[in-house]
C-alpha cells in the first residue's frame, strides 16, 4: 500500500522561481518583497498595508501581540485543548495564564465569562473551523487564526474578529512561506505600529530592548505566490472534505454561517488511538490532533473535558495536492477499519 502522509505542503515551480528571483537579486533581507507581501495580505482581508505585519512564525506573531499590548495586562486566558504555542508565547511575554476547559459537547470552549480590562482572551479556530466568542467591551481579544486563514465567519475574515489577530505560515498550515512565518492583523493601526517597532530592532538609538522577529525576502516572495494561490489551495482542501463527507465519513464541519479553511479532517471516535493504529496499518497516516501528554502543564488537571476530547478526536490526511487515488485509499481504509473498531 502507498503511504499517505497526514499533511504535505503544496510547493512547486512558481514558489521555486520566486525564491530564485530573490536570491539572484542579491537582496535576501527584509526588503521590497516583504513590504509587497504585507500589502497583499492586507488586500486579501480588506485592510490597508499599515494594518498588517509579517513575522518569523505564528508563535512570534502571538508573542508580539502579548508583549506590545497597550493595556496593562495581568492575565491571559487560553483554551487547554490545542497546541502549546499561545501558552508558550504568553509565558515568554511574562504573563500568567488561566486555562479554559472545552465544553462536554464541543471541543471549543464556551466563552461565557466576560473578563476584566486587564485580561487578554485568546480565541482559537481549531481545525480551521471559525469559533464564536461573545463580544467584550472590557478585555482584549486576540484571534488566533493560525488554522483558519482564508476562512470567513459571518462575513468577517477570521483574523479580524478580535482586537488583534494572527496567522501562521508554517509548512503544515493553509499556506506557507516555504518554512516558518506568520502575520499580525489589526484594524487598530497603533497595535501594528507597536508590534513593528518591537520587531524592527536594528540600528535603533533609544536604548529600548527589542527583538528580531523579521522575515526575509526569500520567504516573503514564496508567501506571495502561495497567497495568490489561496483560493485554489482552499478549494482543493474543500474538495477532499466533500469526498470524505459524500462517502459517509462523519467529518466535523463548521455550521452554515461559516466558511471553514478545510485545514483538518476531524472525526469524533471513541478510542481514537486504536483507530489511528488500524488506519496506519493500511498506509493512512491518521493522527490524534492533540494528545493529552502535549497538554501537561497547561491546565490539563482542571480540564476533564479537554482530556476526554484528546482521546476521542482523530485527524485524517488532508492536503491540497491529494490525488483522487489517495483520497479513495483513505475512504476505503476508513470503511475497512469501521468494521474492526465497531465490534
Ligand atoms: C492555533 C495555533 N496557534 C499558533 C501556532 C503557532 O504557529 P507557528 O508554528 O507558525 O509558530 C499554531 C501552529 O503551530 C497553531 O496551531
Amino acid at each position: 500500500v502507498t503511504k499517505i502522509p497526514h499533511n504535505r505542503p503544496s510547493l512547486g515551480v512558481r514558489e521555486a522561481n520566486a525564491a530564485s528571483r530573490v536570491i539572484e537579486s542579491g537582496w535576501v533581507a527584509n526588503g521590497h518583497e516583504t513590504m509587497a507581501f504585507e500589502a497583499e495580505l492586507a488586500a486579501f482581508v480588506g485592510l490597508d498595508p499599515a494594518n498588517v505585519l509579517v513575522t518569523t512564525s505564528g508563535s512570534a506573531a502571538l508573542f508580539l501581540c502579548f508583549r506590545t499590548s497597550s493595556r496593562q495586562v495581568n492575565q491571559v486566558v487560553i483554551p487547554t485543548y490545542g497546541c502549546s504555542a499561545p501558552a508558550d508565547a504568553a509565558v515568554l511575554a511574562g504573563f500568567n495564564i488561566d486555562y479554559l476547559d472545552s465544553s462536554p459537547t464541543s471541543v471549543i470552549p464556551t466563552w461565557d465569562t466576560d473578563y476584566s480590562d486587564t485580561s487578554i482572551r485568546v480565541l482559537i479556530d481549531l481545525f480551521g473551523i471559525p469559533s464564536t466568542i461573545p463580544p467584550s467591551r472590557r478585555c482584549v481579544t486576540v484571534a488566533d487564526a493560525a488554522q483558519s486563514f482564508g476562512a470567513v465567519a459571518a462575513g468577517i475574515p477570521t483574523p479580524l474578529r478580535g482586537d488583534i489577530g494572527i496567522v501562521s505560515f508554517s509548512p503544515t498550515k493553509i499556506m506557507t512561506v516555504g518554512g516558518y512565518g506568520g502575520a499580525i492583523f489589526s484594524t487598530n493601526t497603533d497595535s501594528i505600529v507597536a508590534a513593528r517597532d518591537f520587531r524592527d530592532w536594528d540600528g535603533r538609538t533609544d536604548a529600548l530592548r527589542r527583538f528580531n522577529l523579521t522575515p526575509g525576502d526569500t520567504s516573503s516572495a514564496i508567501g506571495r505566490v502561495q497567497l495568490a494561490r489561496m483560493p485554489e489551495l482552499i478549494e482543493k482542501r474543500q474538495s477532499v472534505l466533500a469526498s470524505y463527507l459524500t462517502e459517509g465519513i462523519p467529518i466535523l464541519k463548521p455550521n452554515t454561517d461559516y466558511i471553514g479553511s478545510g485545514y483538518r479532517a476531524i472525526v469524533e471516535q471513541p478510542n481514537a488511538e486504536v483507530r489511528v493504529q488500524e488506519l496506519q496499518k493500511l498506509g493512512v497516516q491518521a493522527i490524534l490532533p492533540y494528545s493529552s501528554s502535549e497538554m501537561i502543564g497547561r491546565g490539563l488537571k482542571e480540564s476533564p473535558n479537554a482530556l476526554a476530547w484528546s482521546e476521542r478526536l482523530l485527524s485524517l490526511p488532508i492536503f491540497p495536492d491529494m490525488t483522487k487515488r489517495e483520497t479513495g485509499q483513505v475512504i476505503n481504509a476508513w470503511h475497512a477499519t469501521s468494521k474492526l473498531t465497531d465490534r
